[in-house]
């Protein structure tokens, strides 16, 4: 002790510095010094401060639509923002303002991105109400619920029928009106609607689907005329696909959870994510009131991101992560869904970008399609329009994949004029993910896009 204090004492003393760099006055040019902005506590990533730049640099000139859609500012001419509000209906798993809030904890999904980043590309690529966005590989929702919060209209690709419905529930979900379900959940046989959802596990009555495409809506719709036509017939659907999501979200607590300490009955789990998800629900309807939120629609395909359902020159934006290589088995990930459902799983395994093919092959096939989907998101969205693409470095085999450098040099000859690239760390979590690289590109003034 008495050493430490005598290094203390030949510290010299202590001289005021003044040339800090004062950072919100860069991500607002200037702006902060006469006007109050402030940033929420917890944004201190070098990303982060610059997605907040980037979304501040398009909206400074509309301070009061800046308020209502920025995601890292906290305080706009000095009043909170929406997101400061929307954040704050907490979820599960929920770390800061940056994710699992809204409906986004619903379902835990893996591999979902965060909310908080994908409105701040929303900003940057200044979509408004009159723009539609697409994300053709939107997995569990992350963007069309981001959509709705600033009033863009969105469309969400997903080739697994049972993301697709978790997605829908998660979107519809937002516009529940609270006092009036509560008013029907009263009513309901809640223990016995829970019973019936257990049949379906015992013993899966396999859903038939159409051919792709096809909508959301056509998914509920075959999914309680075939699976469930006898129980709550009589509910809207997004009643009845809360109730049926809250179920597979419990499903997939258990299963996760069942050689571990933290195991428990399904029916635990079930009454538990009940409750939360009505807490969720309620917080959401009182904050839409009380700022008086009109959540925009989205439409939900079922669908290949190779040969997107959408004509040519149709969205302003695309916001979206395709599958990491190899990373990640998405359709292991969530087998326990497919089941319920009686799908096949090789049969979608076979048709998801990243696992077909076996051995040196698979990445060979990674590539091929990563390049059509971009051929694909290309054709789809009109001049100037930006696609900004949420990408990791993976590691496979002894080989560090770099598909982002790829993407960079494909972009010119694919139609894109312009490239800003970002690189976010992953902390912690998998091990074999060190980075991800935020790249966006704007497609040039050539309506045909690809020259190639
Ligand atoms: C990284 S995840 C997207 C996660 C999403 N951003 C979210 O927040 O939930 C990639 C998704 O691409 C889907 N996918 C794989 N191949 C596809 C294809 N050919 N067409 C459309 N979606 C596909 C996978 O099922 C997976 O859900």
């Amino acid at each position: 002790m008495s050493e430490l204090l005598g290094l203390f004492n030949e510290v010299a003393p202590l001289e005021p510095i003044t040339d800090l760099v004062d950072i919100l006055a860069w991500i607002t040019n200037g702006k902060s010094r006469e006007i109050k902005f402030k940033l929420f506590d917890d944004v201190s990533m070098v990303y982060e401060l610059q997605l907040a730049k980037m979304e501040f640099s398009r909206w400074s000139e509309n301070l009061d639509s800046f308020r209502c859609r920025t995601a890292y500012f906290e305080e706009v001419a000095g009043e909170k923002s929406w997101h400061f509000y929307l954040s704050s209906i907490v979820g599960k798993g929920q770390i800061g303002h940056s994710n699992q809030y809204l409906t986004h904890w619903f379902y835990p999904y893996k591999g979902k991105f965060h909310g908080q980043m994908i409105k701040a590309l929303l900003n940057f690529m200044a979509v408004t109400e009159q723009s539609t966005v697409l994300d053709p590989f939107v997995g569990s929702g992350t963007t069309i619920v981001e959509c709705a919060t600033i009033g863009v209209l969105s469309v969400g690709v997903e080739i697994n029928p049972a993301l697709c419905f978790v997605s829908l529930v998660k979107h519809q979900a937002l516009s529940i009106d609270f006092p009036k379900f509560r008013q029907v959940l009263h009513r309901l046989p809640l223990s016995k609607i829970f019973q019936r959802f257990t049949q379906q596990l015992e013993k899966p009555k396999p859903l038939e689907l159409p051919s792709m495409p096809f909508d959301g809506e056509s998914l509920s719709q075959a999914i309680w005329e075939q699976i469930f036509p006898d129980i709550v017939n009589d509910l809207p659907f997004e009643y009845r696909n809360l109730l049926l999501l809250v179920f597979l979200h419990a499903l997939s607590d258990y299963t996760y959870l069942k050689d571990t300490g933290k195991a428990r009955p399904l029916e635990v789990f079930w009454q538990e994510n009940l409750t939360e998800y009505f807490r969720t629900i309620e917080g959401v309807h009182r904050v839409r009131e009380m700022l008086s939120i009109n959540f925009a629609p989205a439409r939900i395909f079922c669908a290949d991101a190779l040969t997107l359902p959408l004509p040519g020159n149709s969205v302003e934006g695309i916001v979206t992560s395709p599958p990491y290589s190899i990373a990640l088995d998405y359709v292991r990930n969530d087998e326990h869904l497919l089941k319920y459902f009686g799908l096949n799983a090789d049969s979608l395994r076979r048709r998801m970008i990243g696992l077909k093919g076996q051995g040196k092959q698979r990445l060979v096939m990674y590539e091929q399609d990563m390049r059509q989907s971009l051929l694909e998101m290309v054709r789809v969205l009109k001049p100037y329009g930006w696609v900004a693409i949420i990408l990791g470095d993976v590691v496979v085999g002894e080989q560090r994949t770099d598909f982002c450098q790829r993407i960079l040099q494909w972009a010119p000859e694919l139609g894109f004029d312009q490239a800003i690239a970002l690189r976010r760390p992953i902390l912690g979590g998998y091990a074999r993910l060190r980075f991800e690289y935020i790249l966006l590109l704007r497609k040039g003034g050539n309506e045909d896009g690809a020259k190639c």
